[in-house]
């Protein structure tokens, strides 16, 4: 692919709308600040420069251009994230392979895509009729069935195994699958006589299965993959992939507790919804609803476990700086239950109107209590008072405190008082100390920083042949002046993607870019730097000049050797007086 191309896709597009687009961004001074995506983060600390159109995250250190972000973003390929910005910028860029580059799991994703095959094609046989009549009376018609992929294990114990041998996948893949188990006898499948429902990663590849039971006798309801090299609950959210889409486009997710209340609300028209697979929130999952809207809605199972399940679900969600909203369904229902005995208008009418999480809080909190009972009140004011400190809204802070009060009969300025003062999360990038390991270190990154911003420093590289100690740094300074041969110009931005088809270099760019200096250098600065360089070069070239005398046995050669050191070290002395 031609890189020319790829520059001019990534100049046709601003990074500040791009990322904008998923993360919100504030401006302040030259650059945009939002809250880092890619890790565990509450505090705006990655910086968006409009001018160098590259993101920096002062805290994990994430850097990079437009592709970069889009690639991490969306869990895509270069050639992906690059049609993807193409399509933003309208440039048909024809001819990209989106091919995904070889996995290293490999053939445990073309063990889910043959057993997915297989499971299919079981439910469509004989031996399917019972299963389909099972799904149909749950009203999954053939067109959910074929759209979720829902297929059959048979009443036969190593139906899969036999299958995965002939098509000549090792044991050892077949176990790894966590489809296959061995045992004194020989290979065994896990899964047999039960309704196979796949399981996706973020991007849509079956990474597991929930097989859940259908003619009675066995008593897990459903069985799930264990963990896996591509199958970690606690990171993978049921949907993710076909849900997507029209979450950004509502800017609403919708988390719901199992996956067949996604399959049933994605059957009404209601796409915009996920799951988390039998597994309590993580901040993995946080970290993908992120992802896909700003406005979440909590659709949690209408009984006890439920209620307990969106407390928790809120909590942490809070701590992320996101208020969720609520829907409680009536009646123990579960949202499938629920859509199934009232119908698709009703169930839209209750999303339309989600509490917030205040008021579910406040009825959370009376479950089990007698407010009458001077205890539990008091139990109860207490929880809310709780509760309130982990809210930072303050119109929703006033407004329940106005509702406890009348409940209560204290007055608002009593709970005010108990509430004292609430420390809300203050809103400030993080700046991040850079430990150089000496001079030499610093002078090096920081001749590469301003390398990758400006042409005339990697002239001045160029002239003034430095030899950088370190490894890593003197192939990135050699990069960029190969660049600037190539390209006539340098921008960090550009480089980057230069880069990126060189092993190791972008950890190494987001290094020195986590420096994150000031933006001007003037000609006298990068002689220092360079000066600092060459003075370890020559230190450097001295030390191996004394190993290499005493090794020498020709006269001639040594005095050649002594001359060049008593050079070297009379330049050395000439530079500290300068
Ligand atoms: N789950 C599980 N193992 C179980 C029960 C539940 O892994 N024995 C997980 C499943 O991922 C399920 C979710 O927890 O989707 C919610 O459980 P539950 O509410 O019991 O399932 P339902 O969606 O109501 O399933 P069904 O209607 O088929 O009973
Ligand atoms: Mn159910």
């Amino acid at each position: 692919m031609d890189n020319n191309v790829i520059n001019e896709v990534r100049r046709s597009v601003d990074i500040v709308d791009v990322i904008s687009r998923y993360v919100p961004l504030v401006s302040r001074g030259k650059n945009y600040f939002g809250v880092c995506p890619f890790h565990d983060d509450h505090s705006p600390s990655m910086s968006v420069s409009k001018e160098k159109q590259i993101y920096t995250c002062f805290s994990c250190g994430a850097s990079g251009n437009v592709f970069n972000f889009i690639e991490d973003y969306e869990n895509v390929s270069f050639p992906e994230a690059l049609k993807i910005l193409a399509d933003m910028a309208g440039i048909s860029v024809s001819g990209i392979s989106v091919s995904k580059s070889r996995d290293v799991n490999k053939s445990l994703y073309d063990i889910y895509d043959v057993s997915s095959k297989l499971y299919i094609n079981n439910l469509n046989t004989n031996y399917g009729v019972k299963a389909k009549e099972y799904l149909h009376n749950r009203s999954i018609n053939d067109d959910l069935i074929r759209e979720f992929q829902i297929g059959l294990s048979l009443n036969e114990k190593d139906l899969l195994t036999r299958f995965l041998v002939k098509k000549g996948f090792s044991n050892k893949d077949m176990v790894d699958s966590g489809l296959i188990v061995k045992s004194d006898y020989g290979y065994s499948d896990i899964y047999y006589n039960r309704i196979m429902f796949p399981l996706y990663d973020v991007s849509g590849r079956i990474v597991g299965y929930s097989g859940r039971i259908f003619n009675g006798e066995d008593t897990s309801k459903y069985i799930n993959t264990r963990e896996t090299p591509i199958f970690k609950k606690g990171e993978l959210l049921y949907n993710y992939h076909r849900a997507k889409e029209s979450c950004r486009k509502k800017n609403v997710v919708i988390i719901t507790e199992g996956f067949m209340d996604v399959i049933r609300c994605h059957s009404i028209g209601v796409t915009n919804v996920v799951a988390a697979m039998g597994t309590a929130f993580t901040k993995d999952h946080v970290m993908l609803i992120r992802k896909l809207a700003r406005d979440v809605i909590l659709l949690f199972d209408g009984d006890s476990a439920g209620a307990k399940a969106t407390e928790s679900c809120i909590n942490l969600l809070l701590e992320y700086n996101i208020t969720p909203r609520v829907v409680r369904l009536p009646e123990d229902l579960d949202p499938d239950e629920y859509i199934l005995k009232y119908g698709k208008d009703k169930f839209i009418s209750l999303l339309d109107n989600p509490i917030n999480i205040m008021d579910f809080k406040l009825s959370y909190l009376k479950t089990n209590k007698d407010l009458s009972s001077s205890v539990d009140m008091s139990s109860y004011v207490g929880g809310v008072i709780d509760e309130l400190k982990k809210i930072d809204d303050d119109i929703l802070r006033e407004i329940t405190l106005k509702k406890v009060s009348e409940e209560s009969n204290l007055s608002i300025d009593f709970l005010r008082d108990k509430l004292g003062d609430v420390e809300v999360p203050k809103v400030r990038p993080i700046k991040v100390v850079h430990n150089f390991t000496d001079r030499y270190d610093k002078a090096q990154m920081y001749l590469l920083y301003y390398m990758l911003n400006n042409d005339w420093v990697v002239s001045m590289y160029d002239e003034n042949v430095v030899f950088m100690p370190n490894d890593s740094y003197r192939k990135l300074a050699t990069y960029i002046s190969c660049f600037y041969k190539e390209y006539g110009y340098v921008n960090v931005a550009d480089v980057m993607t230069y880069l990126s088809s060189y092993e190791g270099m972008n950890k190494v760019v987001n290094d020195v870019l986590s420096l994150n200096l000031k933006d001007n250098c003037n000609k006298d600065e990068i002689n220092d730097y360079i000066f600092v360089i060459k003075d370890y070069n020559i230190k450097n070239e001295i030390s191996r000049l004394q190993v290499e005398i005493k090794s020498v046995t020709d006269n001639v050669r040594k005095i050649e050797i002594a001359q060049r050191i008593i050079d070297l070290k009379k330049m050395e002395q000439e530079r500290s007086y300068d």
